[in-house]
């Protein structure tokens, strides 16, 4: 079973539309035909970019992925504020991230309300990224595989084994996000492992095809040695992928 690596670019409340489309347009300056074979190339930026940055990946012909990173799950209504997937669907939106440890952390979001989300992806066709990872205290506790065992257990009830098969799942402990503390490799890799091995518990052969990834302070100097391990499939890149220049580096890790 190969798997395709991919890189997707955490945005967050960063970039103005007329910021994205100059990070979009430099980035594609930046990669050539042969890094989309090996790389399956993402940005997040935030809802109001998400317009400009797919009308220049559209005009260009690039082969650029779109990624939201929140969504609500219902499909319309009375929720001032909230964005809906088909409205995301519509902008060519594939991929979305659901459950990022500051929409956890900040905004409250629960594993039943990540569930909620991560289905309604689904049914709009889109593919969810969905977050997990362990807070400090949790690690040095001796928690983390228990802890985001759960968090992936929780956020995939009720889904069928053969979609959770074609899901990413970014493994990010919160202790490394924007910290410039990366896990090492080692342990990266054992906990993306233990994500897989969860998969495999709930939803049998998907394990197999279910993308990994690591988050948390990912730059071009550790891309290389993450991407080594066996059951890391890829990145998703917070303040590095802010920088085209730099987030270019990141996706050619291995030149
Ligand atoms: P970071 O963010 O690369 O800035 O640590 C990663 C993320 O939050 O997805």
């Amino acid at each position: 079973m190969t798997r395709k690596n991919l890189i997707a670019g955490n945005w967050k409340m960063n970039a103005t539309h007329l910021d994205a489309i100059q990070m979009v347009q430099k980035l594609s300056y930046r990669l050539d035909p042969d890094d989309y074979e090996r790389v399956e190339v993402v940005v997040c930026p935030p809802f109001t970019a998400l317009r400009s940055a797919q009308t220049v990946i559209e005009t260009d012909h690039l082969r650029i992925r779109l990624g939201a990173q929140n969504v609500d799950w219902h499909e319309s209504g009375a929720f001032t504020g909230e964005v809906s997937p088909v409205m995301l669907q519509k902008l060519s939106v594939s991929y979305v991230i659901v459950g990022h440890s500051e929409r956890r952390q900040l905004f409250g979001e629960t594993d039943e309300v990540v569930n909620k989300k991560l289905k309604a992806v689904i049914e709009s066709g889109m593919t969810p990224i969905l977050c997990v990872g362990e807070t400090e205290e949790q690690r040095d506790a001796g928690d983390a595989e228990s802890v985001v065992g759960a968090q992936v257990r929780a956020s995939l009830a009720g889904v069928d084994p053969e979609t959770i098969g074609r899901l990413v799942i970014a493994y990010e402990p919160i202790w490394a996000i924007g910290t410039g503390r990366t896990a090492s490799a080692d342990d990266a890799g054992d906990m993306c492992g233990h994500v897989r091995s969860t998969v495999g518990d709930i939803a049998g052969g998907a394990y197999e095809s279910v993308r990994v990834l690591y988050g948390g302070s990912v730059n071009p100097g550790n891309i290389a040695g993450l991407m080594a391990k066996r059951d890391i499939d890829g990145g998703l890149v917070g303040g590095a992928s802010l920088d085209p220049d730099t987030f270019a580096s990141v996706i050619r890790y291995w030149v």
